[in-house]
């Protein structure tokens, strides 16, 4: 008897914040529209879905932030930081980027480019990035030779 109480007691708890969360739910923003920062948040991440990968679009946010003073935009290289000798690696140019692997590209970044026999121009990310974003680093390098 008394246990059948204790769950006649939280079916109607349980019923009233559900009416209480469905109220809510429908209640118009204090603007008397939906949240039109929501409404855009969404339909921006269903377009960038659909024409971007995450980890092309990662990869050169990150690309950009951490590579491009020396590589430039581009990938070709030309970074603001000019004069450097030798010029940080060319991305753009097909012929180099033939010779590299993937592996070899990981080392390099990781370990900077004097761990694959080059300068020490180029300084290690190793500890700057996990596994996964130095593979949409690698992923958009790859996508950026066009000659
Ligand atoms: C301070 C300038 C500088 C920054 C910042 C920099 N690089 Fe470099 N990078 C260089 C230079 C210079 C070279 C050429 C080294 C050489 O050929 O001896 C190079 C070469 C490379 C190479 C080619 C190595 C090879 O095997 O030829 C890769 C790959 C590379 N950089 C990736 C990156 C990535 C990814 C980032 C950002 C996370 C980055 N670099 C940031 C200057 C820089």
């Amino acid at each position: 008897m008394q246990k059948t109480i204790k769950i006649r007691k939280f079916a109607v708890v349980a019923a009233l914040s559900l009416l209480v969360i469905a109220g809510c739910g429908k209640k118009p923003g204090p603007s008397g529209k939906t949240d039109p920062k929501k409404a855009v948040t969404a339909a921006d991440s269903a377009a960038t879905a659909t024409k971007v990968p995450f980890a092309l679009k990662e990869g050169k946010r990150l690309f950009s932030h951490y590579c491009a003073v020396c590589h430039a935009e581009t990938g070709d290289g030309s970074g603001q930081y000019y004069g450097l000798t030798p010029t940080p690696a060319n991305f753009t140019d097909k012929a180099f980027m033939k010779t590299l692997s993937n592996e070899m590209l990981f080392k390099a970044i990781m370990e900077g480019s004097a761990s694959v026999g080059k300068s020490n121009m180029c300084p290690p990310w190793g500890k700057s990035f996990h596994r996964e974003e130095l593979e949409f680093i690698v992923t958009y390098i790859r996508t950026l030779a066009v000659n």
